[in-house]
């Protein structure tokens, strides 16, 4: 299919980050033009790890979001060897907090409060499944000795296989995936498990690491991935299988932050997160089915209802600038100084 307009439902973000204070007021209109609701992203310092810091944190949010636009924050709770059984019951009896999120101890940014063994935590996804709270997992092995381009697949054999057996009916967002075998993995799953697909994922290969001398700003966890993988996460997003939605990951970090000795892990892609699937859709052909990837399957997964405004992309390039505001700071975000070939003509807040 080839056009040259999309008329869809408008969409959401099923894994965000959008920071605290002076950073989330820089990034928060980002999404908040694209996206109806997003899942956010507990990562801060201190971890948002009670319903108490959840609920604050959502209020920082709403007073952040720029005047005439809607946006709905959905939250998570961040899984620390302190979480309690009761902390599940009383963030599932809040409505607010929709998922808990689950960080390898050491995989990622802002990871050290998390758990090294989801053995550890077992009385805890046992009262995550009696309360229907899903478990988002950031699915890689954080062992020294496994190679970094295998520790996804190294994490599936490990934990998701145990996990499944032992929690047959706990809900799980296997997060940000990034390889042919979790992509086979979450086929081979029943309706409990799905998966979020980043657009850096589904637009590079691990090359774009080393276009002619390192890239920092393409560097995220996990990292990204042989062509041979992202080949087939496109052909997951674009398949139709509603286990597989958007979710950007979109992580901004400050441009120093980036370019340090041991630079962050994060691509920023909130600026120009759907106009970027719909150019991942076309190379696929399949922008007919960027709606139900963008707009359905996360929604459905997450029981709540689908959106009914619309949003309008025409394909109309524009070029991204070479940084945009964070706080005090700018972020390099994702195709700074190039084109991308899809615009929003009409993101109704409605
Ligand atoms: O690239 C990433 N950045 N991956 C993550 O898992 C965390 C994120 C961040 O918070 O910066
Ligand atoms: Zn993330």
């Amino acid at each position: 299919m080839s056009t040259d307009r999309l008329d869809i439902v408008r969409p959401d973000d099923w894994h965000l980050h959008l920071r605290d204070g002076e950073a989330l007021a820089s990034v928060i209109g980002h999404t908040a033009r694209r996206f109806a609701r997003a899942i956010v992203m507990p990562n801060l310092k201190p971890p948002v790890a009670t319903v108490g810091q959840a609920l604050a944190y959502r209020e920082r949010i709403l007073a952040a979001v720029p005047a005439g636009m809607t946006f709905e924050p959905l939250m998570t709770l961040y899984l620390t060897r302190q979480t309690t059984p009761e902390e599940i019951f009383a963030a599932k009896a809040s409505g607010q907090v929709f998922a808990v999120k689950f960080y390898p101890q050491g995989a990622t940014t802002n990871s050290a409060a998390g758990v090294s063994d989801l053995a550890t935590v077992y009385p805890v996804l046992e009262a995550m499944e009696q309360a229907d709270l899903p478990l988002l997992v950031h699915g890689e092995v954080t062992d020294p000795a496994v190679d970094v381009f295998d520790r996804e697949k190294t994490f599936i054999d490990q934990h998701m296989v145990p996990l499944r057996a032992r929690f047959p009916n706990l809900r799980v967002v296997f997060e940000h995936i990034t390889t042919a075998d979790a992509v086979q993995f979450v086929q081979a799953q029943d309706k409990h498990v799905a998966a979020t697909i980043t657009v850096h994922h589904l637009l590079l290969n691990r090359n774009a690491l080393f276009d002619g001398g390192v890239r920092p700003h393409h560097y995220c966890a996990p990292v990204l991935k042989r062509e041979q993988h992202r080949r087939a996460l496109l052909a997951a997003a674009t398949g139709g299988d509603a286990r597989f939605f958007l979710g950007t990951d979109s992580a901004p970090h400050p441009r120093e932050a980036k370019l340090a000795d041991c630079g962050c892990a994060g691509i920023f892609t909130a600026h120009a997160a759907i106009e970027l699937y719909a150019e991942a859709f076309e190379e696929a052909g399949r922008l007919d089915r960027l709606e139900g990837f963008a707009s359905f399957h996360g929604a459905d997964f997450y029981r709540l209802p689908r959106n009914t405004a619309r949003m309008v992309l025409e394909r109309r390039a524009w070029t991204v600038p070479d940084t945009v505001p964070l706080g005090s700071s700018v972020c390099v975000p994702m195709r700074a100084g190039s084109q991308v070939p899809w615009s929003i003509v009409d993101a109704s807040a409605g």
